[in-house]
């Protein structure tokens, strides 16, 4: 097992009733003036925005809302100028991974005296100046930004959609999974997917092949979200499907899985490229790739490891390379149950024209003919979406 290190400081106040008697006391231990940020509006639709706006009676209470899916660099431009005019002490995030991913980016932008996408652009930046806290309300289960330090944030005019780290966590991270009861059956299948490619994108590395404890970890949570995603599209608002797929969110990507690792991830900067020129939902293009992604990475070097993510995933048996083949098409039908599409015309991409561009990109951001843990060149993931 290689060395590592593992910290981190969110504090978790997981399950219901308790934003009314413990949200103000949790934003207000950072200062009276709290910038609220939100989306497009589904909080107001819950009622939830009431909910917190009570909670946080007597405080100084600013607003951001709007912060699209796939956050756009404009809205961390509009909080920046927020939090510095109004000098704020603490952002509360309430939403799901657009929503506290844009609000990262703000806290540190407020440090910051010039264009924040430089920020994202050289996270190094982040690094050298302070971070605001964040305390998060989360409505949508799949990122894990709840409980890390990254972001990601779009650029429409240069076609870029990059990952950031900050410096810190969210200092405080209500999960309330009755608040994911309203989440429509299109973005449950989305976060599932998501949550399942933190997984796979930790699992098939390198380091894999001997690391135990990381290996049942991550296949616990697999199995937990193979089995309650469906019960959710189900039954919105079935507690324990929302209570698993929100503590698998979080636990699938708040640095646990990934302790040993030494590979990049794949599956996510091809998607990122994705969503950076069609805007697509982050983890439908996911569901989208994944199988494909498998397919390519499967080899004779690599079956040991699908073999046990077969057997102890997809409780399949027999000999290693039947178990790998049936694992990767099990992986393959549980996408196709979800009822999203699961091809690229199906997302309404329609032309090969930018799959060159993209794929470079995609190789390039996160060195995938280098570090990833079955190397691709450029022709591959160009391969790779076509055959999407
Ligand atoms: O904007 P509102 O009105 O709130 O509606 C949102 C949005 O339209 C809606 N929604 C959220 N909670 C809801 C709800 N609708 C009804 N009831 C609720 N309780 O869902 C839509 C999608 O929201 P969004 O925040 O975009 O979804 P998600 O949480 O999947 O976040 C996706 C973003 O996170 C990035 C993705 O690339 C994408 O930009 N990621 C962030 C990561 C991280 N920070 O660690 C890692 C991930 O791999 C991912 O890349
Ligand atoms: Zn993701």
């Amino acid at each position: 097992m290689e060395n590592f290190a593992f910290h981190n400081t969110t504090d978790i106040r997981f399950g219901k009733e308790r934003i009314a008697s413990e949200l103000k006391d949790a934003v207000s231990q950072f200062g009276n003036k709290v910038l609220l940020t939100y989306g497009g509006g589904s909080i107001k639709k819950s009622g939830l925005y009431d909910q917190v706006l009570k909670a946080l009676d007597g405080l100084e209470v600013f607003e951001l809302s709007g912060i699209a899916p796939n956050p756009k660099i404009d809205s961390v431009r509009a909080g920046q100028k927020l939090v510095q005019d109004n000098d704020i002490d603490v952002i509360l995030a309430v939403g799901g991974g657009s929503v506290i991913d844009a609000s990262k980016v703000i806290a540190s932008a407020k440090f910051y005296d010039q264009d924040p996408w430089e920020l994202v652009l050289d996270s190094k930046k982040r690094f050298a100046i302070d971070q605001l806290p964040i305390v998060d309300i989360l409505t949508l289960a799949a990122t894990g930004t709840e409980m890390n330090t990254g972001s990601v944030i779009s650029n429409p005019e240069t076609k870029q959609k990059l990952g950031t780290g900050g410096p810190h966590t969210p200092a405080v991270s209500f999960l309330d999974p009755t608040l994911t009861f309203s989440v429509s059956k299109w973005q449950t299948a989305a976060g599932s997917i998501d949550i399942f490619s933190h997984l796979t994108e930790q699992y098939f590395d390198q380091k894999g092949y001997e690391n135990d404890v990381r290996n049942g970890l991550i296949e616990g949570i697999m199995r937990a979200v193979i089995k309650w995603a469906p019960v959710a599209l189900r039954e919105p608002d079935n507690y324990d499907a929302r209570a698993n797929l929100m503590w698998a969110s979080t636990m699938a990507l708040n640095g646990l899985p990934r302790t040993g690792n030494v590979n990049t991830w794949t599956a996510h900067p091809i998607e990122h490229e994705l969503s950076a020129y069609y805007d697509i939902t982050h983890g439908v293009g996911l569901g989208i790739i994944t199988p494909h992604w498998m397919e390519f990475a499967y080899s004779n070097e690599t079956q040991p490891l699908f073999a046990s993510f077969g057997r102890n995933v997809w409780n399949l048996t027999g000999d290693d390379k039947t178990v790998a083949k049936a694992a990767i098409e099990k992986t393959r039908e549980w996408l196709g149950s979800l009822e999203v599409p699961t091809t690229l015309p199906g997302v309404d991409i329609n032309t090969e024209d930018d799959f060159e561009a993209m794929a470079a990109s995609a190789v390039k951001i996160n060195s995938l003919d280098q570090k990833a843990f079955v190397k691709m060149t450029t022709a591959d993931v160009v391969n790779l979406l076509k055959a999407a």
